[in-house]
């Protein structure tokens, strides 16, 4: 048994030069390091990320008030608690917050805490983090997932305005992790040629995810045929599929979505991703519609649902209570995960088990402000989610989730699965 001594938060940089919290966990086995990442298109359900408001520091964004939650009302409680109590220590964390939305302690406080105890626990029983992870959650054998690689950036990671806000391209057609990540990267590479070619410099000026954000370039269908055009430059023509996410809540005003100079209605916004489905090799929309509109999103699922996946991020904030709704009404049939949506890795996972439960995927993600913590490349494996959005394959906020899946692969050797197009048929019940 393992005890933890000593818990300590302190304020560090995202990537986006934000300050954000970074928790220590010491226990007999070393120092257990977690940092929290922050969204900018965030959504108004999300766990409340606790912010001090005083404008002389960091532009208002300063995290001391959550950090010392940390240190004066958090750590205290925990000391000498065993690390592999995980649900547990969640559970007393939840309860001294006491709120509905964290937002006594900030889900920035209490999130880094969470995960800085699984990894406490995972060397606590020597494992590695993604085998602890499937321990915790009861997941053998391990799956490697397809990378969602955001390519082109719009929207707010691209100081844009009613713009569609993620492209991704997805290596369904690679044979493991390894080359999927290898076929990404030549893609985003050729696609700079493109871009460089078409727009000069300016073309390669990169968003918050590390893809391109050419300035008004804002027409979908063109930006999707400049992703095409670079996967056939490199050889990968029918190997590569297409992710979207629109993030829809953020071109969403009075019932009325605005993308560029154009206006939809909900039942417009669902027969554009029809029309755009037919015409690309689109296997996944997340947040096409807003977090609210939940008709219009019932409707997208009716029509594209058995043949593309339609994923919740800002609809159902990786809460169960939201993934309920979304269920019984059959809004979707896949759930974006962000731990910081939630503020526990027990919360996290039960969201991940129950869309799992019901047939549903369920994508890890990231956050567009991220830290060197790559955490969520072993929950990603160790859930066999299948599914991870972790941008492009550039900047090491974004390479750190990268690389270390490259390292789980290389040491789960033959035991290493990699779904490729078939991501969707591991969870069907
Ligand atoms: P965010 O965006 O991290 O800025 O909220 C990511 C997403 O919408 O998926
Ligand atoms: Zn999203």
């Amino acid at each position: 048994m393992s005890e933890i001594s000593k818990i300590k938060a302190r304020e560090v940089l995202d990537s986006r030069g934000n300050p954000t919290v970074e928790v220590d966990i010491i226990t007999e086995d070393g120092i257990f390091r977690a940092m929290t990442p922050s969204g900018a298109s965030a959504g108004q359900y999300e766990a409340l990320e606790l912010r001090d408001g005083d404008k002389s520091r960091y532009l208002g964004k300063g995290t001391l008030k959550a950090i010392e939650n940390v240190n004066k009302k958090i750590a205290p409680k925990l000391i000498g608690f065993d690390p592999v109590a995980q649900e547990a220590i969640d559970n007393i964390m939840l309860k001294l917050d006491g709120t509905e939305n964290k937002e006594k302690f900030g889900a920035n406080a209490i999130l880094p805490v969470s995960m800085a105890v699984t990894k406490a626990g995972a060397a606590s029983k020597k494992l590695g983090l993604y085998q602890y992870i499937g321990e915790l959650f009861g997941v053998i054998p391990y799956m490697l997932p397809v990378p969602m690689c955001n390519v082109i950036n719009g929207g707010k990671h691209a100081g844009q305005e009613n713009s569609i806000q993620e492209h991704m391209l997805m290596p369904t057609g690679a044979k493991n992790f390894f080359e999927g990540v290898r076929m990404v990267s030549e893609s985003y590479h050729h696609l700079a040629k493109i871009l460089k070619e078409k727009f000069g410099a300016g073309g390669i000026l990169i968003g918050d995810e590390g893809g391109f954000a050419p300035v008004n370039f804002v027409d979908v269908s063109e930006r999707l045929d400049l992703m095409l055009k670079a996967v056939e430059n490199v050889g990968y023509d029918g190997m590569m599929h297409i992710a979207l996410d629109p993030a829809s809540s953020e071109f969403f005003y009075d019932g009325t979505y605005k993308i560029g100079k154009k206006s939809y209605t909900g039942g417009e916004m669902v027969d554009f991703y029809v029309d755009l489905c037919d015409k690309y090799p689109i296997i996944s929309i997340e947040d096409g519609l807003a977090e609210d509109d939940w008709d219009f999103w019932v409707e997208i699922t009716k029509k594209l649902g058995t043949k593309i996946q339609i994923v919740g991020d800002d609809l159902f904030v990786t809460n169960t209570k939201r993934i309920q709704k979304g269920i019984k009404l059959g809004a979707a049939n896949s759930v974006l995960i962000k731990l910081n949506q939630i503020g526990t890795v027990t919360e996290t996972l039960n969201a991940i088990k129950m869309a799992q439960d019901q047939g549903w995927t369920a994508v890890v993600s990231h956050r567009s402000g991220e830290t060197e913590d790559s955490f969520i490349a072993d929950l990603v494996v160790g859930t066999s989610a299948g599914q991870i959005k972790t941008g492009a394959p550039a900047r090491s906020d974004r390479n750190a989730k990268y690389n270390q899946l490259l390292r789980i692969e290389e040491e789960l050797a033959e035991d290493a699965e990699y779904p490729g197009v078939d991501f969707r048929i591991y969870h069907l019940a």
